[in-house]
């Protein structure tokens, strides 16, 4: 007996047996007890034992399995855990690809969706399920005789990362199910609201480091190479289709929710099920209300045709099936009062005015403070300090001011508008505006916010990739005088460092060698990171590509440096000064002498800026929203290496905008102008992370 094949609802599981009465014969029904306890307590939420009583039988399957190892099974309820560290995750092809949903967001796009429907399909009235959109990640399941044989990530839809032992971490995702053939099903991964409030408050009791959204921590955990630390994550599932329902015959998708069921799953909660469009539209509205009572976050809803044999006359178009389509929220909205304004000074010494608002919760996270981005956004709106303004965020996008309520009130313009300040708040030195930018800027270049961000750029993720050297880090040493500039950082005393409080040998040995490590970085990473005014990766990449090393990047003159496509005459002109700034002289000479290969003069051609292959090969990419996978700098990087040049703002000779949640202006303006559009996960999934 395999033990594996037991089925939940009958009685057939010796429940009232003791941990100590399980013996190596009968460790695999022990692990069926385990599971089925577990399905109680994961799925059901209606545990019959106590976390103590399951813990005793735990420690017995333990203690069988470690006095017999070879008994030890891919799918024991120990093996939850996680195991060793991956060096990456494999890549795996999808039996049925994964694929993306149409989008709409009012009922008329729900209307015209199922009109097309019924026309394609031939038929008078089509049957929908209506689900919650589970705003999380999605996964792949493969079940083989009963077994949990492999977890895979969405990837490009074709071909997914191999996450198995991650998605084993997953309590409420069973390792074993009561069905013998091959199941493949697919599923949302996610954290739950009230998990992740209690993971963060845990993190920060230890003192560790707290997560800004569920999403995003879902997300980092299950792409976590140590399942261990997986295994720590308040992890959870909700199942929502079953891939190969034809080899089960199964004829309604509402039917393979149900079977999902039986077999122990934890299924999407709420399907509507919707005879017509019309009763769809009624069940979006009165679930929209429902949003907030929920435990786990959605961004919307999903609507599918029930009848399989449908959604097979209805077909794909490109990479996502006609016969579903994603009903999205709009954005969680709310009021509060603006506090005050202040500039932050950035690496370039550029001010940005941030607000500081009345704390409001929103979407599970508290909002204090927003970007206003610059002084045209700020007449725009007309903010001021003292207005009441609706903000909005959704999920895991940056708060946004949306705009200032009462903004006709005498009250209102009594208030004193925000002036940009005459003077630096770090350094005081002044503030200059370019009479053709919509930027302020602090003259300085001895500020010290300024040396700070630069510092902070310099070593961060996009540049020189210098890891356990965060802001805090950067400040500090900057504060005790361990560094000065950048090239400091290749002569710190990490004897030294080791004895600072918060230090150790271990860390400090740590920060050496990342440091150390540095040094290899590509000359691009090196351009980047030096801060030349408007010079990001892809610029430097260009720079490396034409000129082929630092010595010929600094001697080019300004015209060959415009003549490069896609730099032109500002950015030559300050490429050109900025190698030839005295104060910057020493930085440079510092980077040299600490025998950075940077210097070398060979260098391989930087991937991809120019003939790349690929989807986006030589096309103009813009970014807008607020992206949950990646930093803008990260994906931007990524764009950049898979060929496509990524810009600021949206023309007619865009190829595509890429949009996160809450996207700004610039989505309209390509929907105006008709360049096409591509969420995230899509473009994520083209580059083929
Ligand atoms: S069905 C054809 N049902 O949304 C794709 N997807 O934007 C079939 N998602 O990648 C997906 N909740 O991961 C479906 N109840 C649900 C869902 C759901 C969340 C995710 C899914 C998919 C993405 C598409």
């Amino acid at each position: 007996m395999t033990g594996s094949l037991f089925d939940r609802t009958s009685n057939e599981l010796p429940l009232d047996k003791k941990p100590e009465q399980f013996n190596a014969d009968s460790i695999d029904v022990l692990r069926d007890v385990l599971e089925y306890h577990n399905h109680r307590y994961y799925v059901l939420d209606d545990p019959v034992i106590s976390d103590s009583e399951y813990d005793a039988f735990y420690r017995r399957l333990e203690a069988l399995e470690s006095e017999n190892p070879e008994l030890i099974t891919p799918t024991s309820p120990t093996q939850r855990v996680g195991g060793r560290a991956l060096d990456q995750f494999e890549s795996v092809e999808h039996r049925f690809p994964m694929l993306s949903l149409q989008n709409s967001t009012t009922p008329d796009e729900l209307r015209d969706f199922d009109k097309r429907l019924r026309k394609e399909v031939g038929v008078e009235t089509i049957d929908y399920v209506v689900e919650h959109k589970i705003d999380g990640l999605a996964v792949s399941i493969t079940y083989e005789s009963g077994k949990l044989v492999l977890g895979a990530t969405r990837g490009d839809g074709t071909q997914g990362e191999n996450i198995t032992s991650n998605v084993k971490t997953i309590r409420s995702v069973p390792l074993e199910i009561p069905f013998d053939g091959t199941i493949i099903v697919q599923g949302e991964a996610f954290i739950g609201t009230g998990d992740f409030l209690i993971f963060n408050r845990a993190q920060e009791e230890k003192g560790e480091k707290t997560y800004a959204n569920p999403r995003n921590t879902a997300a980092g955990s299950l792409r976590q190479l140590d399942s261990r630390i997986t295994a720590t994550r308040p992890l959870d599932c909700f199942m929502h289709s079953i891939r190969n329902y034809e080899e089960l015959s199964i004829a309604h998708h509402h039917d393979a929710l149900k079977h999902l069921d039986t077999l122990g799953f934890k299924v999407t909660p709420f399907r509507g099920l919707a005879s017509g469009i019309d009763e769809v539209i009624i069940i979006c509205e009165e679930q929209h209300g429902q949003r907030d009572k929920l435990d786990y976050g959605i961004d919307g809803l999903v609507v599918k045709v029930d009848e399989f044999r449908l959604q097979e006359i209805a077909g794909f178009v490109a990479r996502a099936p006609r016969f579903a389509i994603a009903y999205k929220y709009p954005p969680t909205e709310g009021t509060t009062v603006v506090l005050d304004i202040q500039a932050s000074v950035g690496r370039t010494g550029t001010l940005t005015p941030v607000a500081t608002f009345e704390p409001l919760l929103l979407d599970g996270s508290t909002v204090t403070h927003a970007s206003l981005y610059n002084m045209d956004e700020i007449e725009r709106k007309d903010i001021r300090v003292g207005d009441k303004v609706i903000i909005a965020k959704g999920g895991d996008v940056i708060p946004k001011v949306i705009k200032v309520l009462n903004a006709e009130s005498d009250e209102h313009k009594k208030r004193p508008e925000f002036k940009m300040p005459e003077k630096c708040p770090i350094c005081g030195s002044d503030v200059v505006k370019d009479d053709d930018a919509v930027d302020y800027k602090c003259v300085s270049t001895n500020c010290r916010a300024v040396l700070q961000r630069r510092i902070e750029h310099y070593v961060s993720k996009a540049c020189m990739r210098i890891e356990g050297m965060g802001p805090k880090i950067v400040e500090r040493f900057l504060d005790e005088g361990l560094i000065k500039d950048i090239p400091d950082l290749y002569i710190l005393n990490f004897d030294e460092i080791a004895t600072m409080p918060g230090f150790g040998e271990k860390s400090a040995e740590n920060l050496k060698s990342e440091i150390e490590g540095s040094k290899s970085q590509p000359l691009w990473r090196m351009i980047h990171g030096i801060s030349i005014p408007g010079i990001g990766a892809e610029v430097a990449k260009l720079l490396v590509n034409k000129l082929g090393s630092y010595s010929a990047i600094t001697s080019a003159d300004q015209e060959s440096l415009a003549d490069i496509n896609g730099i032109g005459p500002v950015l030559a002109e300050n490429i050109f000064s900025f190698f030839r700034d005295d104060e910057r002289a020493p930085i440079l000479e510092g980077l040299k002498s600490a025998g950075l290969a940077a210097f070398d003069e060979v260098h391989d051609v930087v991937t991809a800026i120019e003939g790349a292959s690929g989807p986006f090969a030589g096309k103009t990419v813009v970014l807008t929203g607020a992206l949950s996978q990646f930093s803008r700098d990260e994906m931007k990087e990524k764009l950049e290496s898979a060929g496509a040049k990524v810009t600021g703002s949206v023309s007619k000779n865009t190829d595509y905008v890429i949009v996160g949640e809450n996207p700004g202006s610039k989505f309209d303006k390509a929907q105006k102008l008709g360049v096409a559009i591509l969420r995230e996960e899509d473009a994520i999934g083209m580059i083929n992370l």
